[in-house]
């Protein structure tokens, strides 16, 4: 079994994340929902904790991320926030709270950083939400941007595809991305895009480009936990590593208790007061 543990147990900061891109040091994401999993995060050392509105489907059970309130994401992230403490840790802007009005916009991100503490916000998109980004950043408030297959445009995409296949949707991409970078981003997620497109993107940015789908030649990789540990039912896309069948175990320490309850065997004497 292999073990990485780094020595370095400072907090994870937006300059740390600039310096491990700077050093080549590759950055490691996962996503968290509550407490309990985020601290197992935290202390196997991963570098960011990613409180994704992904919640809508694998904690809630909803087809898209669409549902999920702001209200539901600041509870989720405090959850979060209270498990760690050294990685670094970002909160999605549910669908609806930021896109199209940028004083709304505004008012979400705050409510998120003030009511949870997390270090940054995530947001999916690139030109259109442009004066959204610009005015979170202006109140000194970290965005890490979202481009790619962003699952908030699942209605406007039609499927969970690869994208920017075709030029002009990697041109895009490209414009977007150093757009993201010049107003401020402090790093851009790639989801589900062909890897030599992560690849040029992630060498022409300064911040650090972390991939999902997006190939081994960016700066950091991010899994969704349930999905990496084997939890998620039903899902198995090509770059989804699982690294445990915690699914499976967990069916089976379930139906072993149940067993024992129905047979008398649980509680036994030395269980008993
Ligand atoms: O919500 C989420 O989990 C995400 C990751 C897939 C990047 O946005």
């Amino acid at each position: 079994m292999s073990n990485y543990l780094s020595a370095d147990t400072r907090k994870i900061t937006t300059a740390r994340l600039l310096e491990m891109k700077r050093k080549e040091e590759k950055i490691s994401m996962i996503t968290s929902y509550d407490f309990s999993m985020a601290r197992l995060a935290d202390a196997a050392m991963v570098d960011a904790i990613l409180v994704g509105d992904s919640a809508a489907n694998v904690m809630a059970g909803h087809a898209t991320t669409l549902p999920i309130t702001l209200d539901q994401m600041i509870y989720h992230a405090q959850c979060v926030v209270r498990g760690v403490q050294r990685a670094f840790v970002v909160v999605d802007l549910p669908f609806g709270t930021y896109q199209g009005d940028s004083i709304e916009a505004l008012k979400s991100a705050v409510r998120v950083m003030k009511e949870t503490g997390a270090d940054c916000l995530k947001m999916e998109g690139g030109a259109e939400i442009r004066e959204s980004v610009e005015r979170i950043l202006s109140a000194g408030i970290p965005v890490m941007a979202h481009l790619g297959l962003t699952p908030q445009s699942i209605n406007k995409f039609g499927s969970y595809g690869v994208r920017a296949q075709g030029e002009a949707e990697a041109r895009k991409l490209r414009e977007d991305a150093l757009l993201l970078e010049s107003l401020g981003c402090c790093a851009l997620v790639l989801e589900k895009i062909p890897a030599s497109l992560a690849e040029e993107v992630s060498k022409t940015l300064s911040i650090p480009v972390i991939g999902i789908g997006a190939g081994r030649k960016v700066d950091g990789q991010v899994l969704v936990l349930q999905d990496m540990l084997g939890i998620t039912q039903g899902f198995s896309p090509k770059f989804l590593r699982r690294y445990a069948n915690l699914g499976e175990e967990i069916k089976d320490a379930i139906n072993r208790y149940v067993s024992d309850v129905k047979t008398l065997d649980f509680p036994n004497e030395s269980e008993q007061y």
